[in-house]
């Protein structure tokens, strides 16, 4: 991979039109426009810029911009500001179109011409595609067709697509060559958005830029390490989705591997795209492959039956779900055990957990240390000393905190297990956020460093792979078989038991027992 990636800063972004395909979607009104909002009020986005809106709607700009203007205000928080929308919206423009139709592109290309003479943008162009993932490939092949995906030394042409990015190794692999067809690896950027999550870049940041966290980072001091990321929420409206992906696809490949790679990584060269990436990809290509045996006692899978939640509500099943088959064999929760087959990680579990309809929505790295090599506390209750936990919490607010044992004061040797707890809003605030803000400003400045590469994607779907082989020969004898409000399914308790650990209880931080 060259690198070619501009170092971050916090200036206007490269002038360019964003063009989405799907903007008749959610995501445009809910996400991509309020985020190039949040972006204009925080001064990062260009004077040169414009926004082009592709769907099959028969409706012209002015209604387009009507609707999007609609609700704007629920979607922005903070304070609104209405004349930083208003030049927004001057400069959104709609075209009625067929992303099968090569037509549509030859129009959207006109149009493109026409606002760079009036806008003076210089012809880059970012290809936002919120469409679903059957026309990733065919929108490229036209964009590449139309010549609108050709880059020149003074213009760029990018491609931003969000997962699923296929659902098993070898629809990834099609997906990739496909894209690779039109485009260079270079140009395209495809978001998963627990990479846009700040937590991601303040792992990194915590990891690398303080002294005391990296010499105790490894097999020597680490026993092992949790990932969980646990919803309260059920399958909502998806399950015609849902019930193809299930958990383990869902989540796996794709977000609980992006935590699990920055958690894992060896320290990048600089915090250049490719160095963190070359780095990122490094640690998921060790993990160890498991074979089918391996899937048999390092994966568990699961379904939720009905059950209450922690709040009183009582909650339907999953097969009572709309949309979902009364014998779904869909797992709802999925949970994994996988080594790193590395000089720093020899030896140390990483255990995987997620799962929808869990006791909390939670997500949090628990790094779990050696106990003390001696415990000169004999005969005392301080024998039971408990190894020190650093939890690095991701949702719903994000912290550090570190628990270690401290001694009860009085005459007797008691101990007590005590934390200490650093909350992100604490110290710099909650400003309001779309979660894509900094992704289409990094897209806009060609910095793909919060962006997947191809290897990354493949070597997600690999770990998975003989999880997915395994279950669909196997399937499931015992679902439903957790309830609602709980935290997963026995078998997942039993990953950890049979190596003498636990799941960590999962106990709401100071700043979440406050909201
Ligand atoms: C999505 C999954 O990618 O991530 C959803 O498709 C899941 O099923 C969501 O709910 C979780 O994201 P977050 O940011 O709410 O943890």
């Amino acid at each position: 991979m060259s690198d070619t990636t501009p170092a971050r800063n916090a200036q206007t972004a490269s002038p360019c039109v964003m063009v989405i395909f799907g903007a008749g979607g959610d995501l445009t009104k809910r996400k991509l426009l309020p985020s190039l909002y949040n972006l204009s009020v925080s001064g990062l986005l260009p004077e040169r810029f414009g926004v082009v809106a592709v769907d099959r709607l028969e409706i012209n700009s002015e209604a387009f911009r009507d609707r999007m203007s609609e609700d704007i205000r629920t979607h922005v928080g903070g304070d609104f500001k209405q004349d930083i929308w208003d030049d927004l919206v001057r400069r959104l423009f709609y075209v009625q179109g067929d992303f099968k139709d090569s037509a549509s592109y030859e129009h959207l290309g006109g149009l493109l011409e026409q606002i760079d003479g009036e806008m003076g943008t210089p012809g880059s162009y970012l290809f936002y595609l919120a469409t679903p993932p059957r026309f990733f490939g065919e929108i490229t092949r036209q964009l590449g067709a139309a010549g609108l995906a050709k880059e020149t030394d003074s213009v760029w042409r990018r491609v931003i697509i969000e997962k699923p990015f296929g659902n098993d190794l070898d629809s990834a692999k099609a997906l990739n060559r496909e894209l690779h067809d039109s485009l260079e690896e270079t140009q395209i950027y495809r978001i998963d958005h627990y990479l846009g999550k700040e937590t991601v870049q303040n792992i990194l940041v915590f990891r690398f830029a303080n002294g005391i966290t990296e010499p105790i980072w490894n097999h020597l001091h680490i026993d092992h390490v949790q990932i969980t990321v646990a919803e309260s929420v059920g399958v909502e409206h998806r399950a015609s989705y849902y019930e193809e992906a299930g958990a383990l696809r869902d989540m796996i490949p794709n977000h609980l591997l992006v935590l699990l790679s920055v958690i894992a990584m060896e320290p990048p060269n600089s915090f250049q795209a490719n160095a963190v990436r070359i780095e990122g990809n490094k640690v998921l290509k060790a993990i160890t492959p498991l074979s089918p045996e391996d899937v048999l006692t390092h994966a568990v899978r699961g379904q939720y039956a009905a059950g209450a939640m922690p709040d009183g509500e009582q909650v339907q099943a999953y097969r009572s779900s709309p949309g979902v088959a009364s014998d779904s064999h869909t797992e709802t929760f999925a949970a994994a055990k996988l080594m790193i087959d590395n000089w720093r990680w020899a030896g140390v579990p990483f255990y995987l957990r997620t799962g929808k309809r869990l006791a909390a929505h939670y997500t949090e790295i628990a790094i779990q240390y050696r106990r003390a090599p001696f415990i000169m506390f004999r005969n005392t209750p301080v024998e039971h000393v408990r190894p020190n936990t650093m939890v690095l919490r991701i949702q719903p607010s994000e912290g550090i905190e570190l628990s270690f044992g401290a001694k009860l004061p009085g005459p007797s040797m008691n101990l007590g297990n005590v934390e200490m707890d650093f909350c992100y809003a604490d110290y710099f605030g909650n400003p309001p956020t779309t979660g894509y803000e900094t992704l289409i400003y990094d897209c806009m400045n060609g910095d793909a460093t919060l962006f997947k590469h191809a290897e990354t994607v493949e070597a997600g779907w690999e770990f998975v792979q003989p999880i997915l082989d395994v279950w669909h020969a196997l399937p499931p004898r015992d679902f439903p078989n957790y309830a609602a409000g709980s935290w997963g399914p026995k078998p997942a308790g039993e990953l950890l038991r049979r190596d003498g650990r636990q799941w960590r209880r999962i106990t709401p931080s100071r700043r979440d027992r406050a909201t």
